[in-house]
């Protein structure tokens, strides 16, 4: 996958639920297509199968299972079956053990879908790179839903991430999220040595998604 890289996380927002993240879908292909740029979408699970007809689409949540008696789970052969391409895991809002992280990141290899691994800090992420998933991705929690990028208010944060993951895991690919809502949130990002950001609320609650998700691309360019 050819960085850099923009990941829409729709969460569980007012402006996500239904088929509501069918729009969000369309723009992000277009843009996509247009500015030849990665955007993937990461909808609410009852729309993944219908995201994933339109662009590329990941799980915003992975259990570590494979097929069985697990009631509730969203689980990586399941997700590959609906068409996604990859999922994030541990998300901030949705934090599991570490060893449910490694075994995700391992099922994610064996069904062919990237593993994007949110972490809480620095220590962490030298914790989740001996696991070597395809994308790290650092977000202070709390800098999520602020106005302030984690690109702005904690830089060294972004680097130092960089820096280890290298050293641990070259492979593995560094984004970061929270806050990021601007061309020079995302510029800085990748200043810094990200290869991509991920993000919630200033698209979802943009007024206009498609400006919204313009403006942050300038940023990639
Ligand atoms: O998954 C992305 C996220 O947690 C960042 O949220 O609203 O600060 O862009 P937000």
């Amino acid at each position: 996958m050819e960085p850099p890289i923009l990941i829409i996380n729709l969460k569980e927002y007012e402006q996500s639920l239904g088929e509501k993240p069918i729009k969000f879908a369309e723009v992000a292909k277009k843009l996509s297509d247009k500015h030849k740029v990665t955007i993937l979408i990461a909808p609410p699970t009852p729309l993944l199968n219908e995201v994933a007809k339109i662009t590329s689409t990941i799980s915003q949540h992975l259990d570590p299972f494979e097929p069985g008696a697990h009631t509730g789970a969203l689980i990586p052969k399941e997700v590959k079956d609906l068409g996604a391409i990859g999922s994030i895991i541990n998300h901030s809002e949705r934090r599991i053990p570490h060893e449910d992280i490694k075994k995700c990141i391992d099922l994610c290899r064996e069904y062919e879908l990237l593993s994007v691994v949110c972490v809480k800090d620095n220590e962490e992420v030298k914790e989740i790179a001996e696991f070597k998933p395809d994308f790290i991705a650092i977000e202070p929690p709390e800098l999520i839903g602020g106005d302030i990028s984690v690109s702005t208010a904690k830089p060294e944060i972004v680097k130092n991430s960089v820096n280890d993951v290298k050293k641990i895991s070259p492979r593995t690919y560094v984004l970061c999220g929270a806050g990021i809502k601007t061309r020079e949130d995302v510029k800085k990002a990748i200043e810094l040595g990200a290869k991509g950001v991920i993000l919630a609320s200033g698209v979802v609650k943009a007024g206009n998604v498609e400006k919204a998700i313009e403006e942050l691309i300038m940023g990639m360019k």
